[in-house]
């Protein structure tokens, strides 16, 4: 809340506000037993993705990453999904950002997909390094014009005086960099591919018996090997 503003008394819980202690989804029937999973978790993740997809989710590749600093300390925010294959998942962002400076102090990562409306939900937890710069600069480059000059105007999480500051900033990379022309990737910018440790495939089922199965990576990413355990819901 802005120093200037009281909150109104309009403005707290009321009669009509809904009551979350209510709130109750009673999840679908079907779940997923160990015999359905495929042998490979980005298999399986590619199998879930594009039930999300076909379901006509929205934005089925949003994420929440969660990091957290030296000490510990944690952050969450929505980020999208850009790739994923054996090597890990990819995700683009601002490296001064606070998920980047809080990835440089600390690696470990989750990445959450909250699939409610399929009563499901994937975790990810694993490690994050930086890719490249020729495939960041790859991506940069299949980015709308307008989302190109965008990730050079704003200094991502550093507060601002006013909304005023970043549209001149943006108006000024717009003159510097005019429809059509190339824009370079900035080098503050780029991507992270998430080399995962465990991956949970998690299905709400009825009376709260929901079906939990994880991956659990046994040695180094290159071997491809994974014991897969349930967990208690
Ligand atoms: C649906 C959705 C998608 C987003 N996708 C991205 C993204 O791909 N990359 C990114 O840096 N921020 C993305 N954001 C903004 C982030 O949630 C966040 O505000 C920003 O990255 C700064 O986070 P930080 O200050 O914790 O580093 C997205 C937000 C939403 C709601």
């Amino acid at each position: 809340m802005l120093q200037d503003e009281a909150v109104h008394p309009a403005d707290m819980p009321s009669a009509d506000t809904p009551d979350p202690s209510s709130m109750r989804a009673h999840y679908r029937a079907e779940g997923i037993a160990e015999h359905d999973l495929a042998a490979s978790p980005y298999d399986q993740f590619s199998r879930w993705f594009k039930d999300a997809a076909a379901a006509g989710l929205h934005e089925p590749n949003a994420m929440v990453v969660s990091t957290a600093d030296a000490a510990g300390r944690p952050s969450s925010r929505t980020v999208l999904l850009k790739a994923f294959d054996e090597r890990g998942f990819v995700f683009f962002t601002n490296y001064t950002s606070r998920k980047g400076r809080e990835l440089a102090e600390n690696p470990h990562l989750s990445l959450l997909f909250p699939w409610h409306p399929l009563a499901r939900q994937v975790i990810v937890t694993g490690t994050a390094e930086r890719i490249g710069r020729d495939e960041t600069a790859a991506y940069f480059r299949t980015r709308p014009h307008g989302s190109q000059l965008g990730a050079w105007a704003s200094e991502q999480s550093a507060p601002i005086a006013s909304r005023d500051e970043l549209e001149r900033a943006y108006e000024e990379l717009a003159a510097r960099y005019p429809e059509g022309e190339q824009v370079p990737a900035p080098p503050h910018w780029g991507g992270y591919r998430v080399t995962p440790d465990a991956i949970e495939f998690w299905q709400g089922r009825l009376n709260r018996l929901h079906d939990r199965l994880r991956y659990v990576r046994e040695g180094a990413p290159e071997a491809g090997q994974w014991r897969v355990e349930r967990l208690a819901p």
